[in-house]
């Protein structure tokens, strides 16, 4: 391995890329920037942008592949503590740490993927909305 590999290897993630388990389509997050805010510049129309601070839980996902990192508090009403060890949480309130798959929940699903064809409504996850 030639010594320069080592530095690029070494070097910091300038973005992180989102994938949307159930439509495929992928997004990049800039460090420390939530995932809802990488989704809104998607230019999807539906996408909501609620309270942005954890409160209203319309943006509530799942990572299902990769690490994020809290931005601040999430409200318990949306998110129990369980649900957030596993991965649920409001994509307000978190950034990714690694490139991540993340499913849409709740009532964002139906806004996100209006108009994109067969969404993943329906799946048991759908019921997580509070
Ligand atoms: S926008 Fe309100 S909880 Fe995320």
């Amino acid at each position: 391995m030639a010594p320069d590999e080592d530095v690029i290897s070494a070097a910091p993630a300038t973005h992180y890329r989102v994938e949307l388990t159930q439509t495929k389509e992928t997004y990049e997050c800039l460090p420390h920037e939530t995932l809802l805010q990488g989704m809104a510049r998607l230019g999807r129309r539906g996408i909501p942008v609620g309270c942005l601070n954890g409160g209203c839980g319309i943006c509530k996902v799942a990572v299902v592949q990769g690490s994020w990192e809290s931005t601040g508090p999430m409200s318990r009403a949306h998110v129990s503590a369980e649900e957030e060890a596993r991965g649920i949480i409001l994509a307000c309130r978190a950034a990714p740490c690694s490139d991540v798959q993340v499913e849409v929940l709740g009532k964002m699903q139906k806004s996100v993927f209006k108009g994109w064809g067969a969404p993943a409504i329906g799946t048991p996850n759908n019921k997580t909305d509070g």
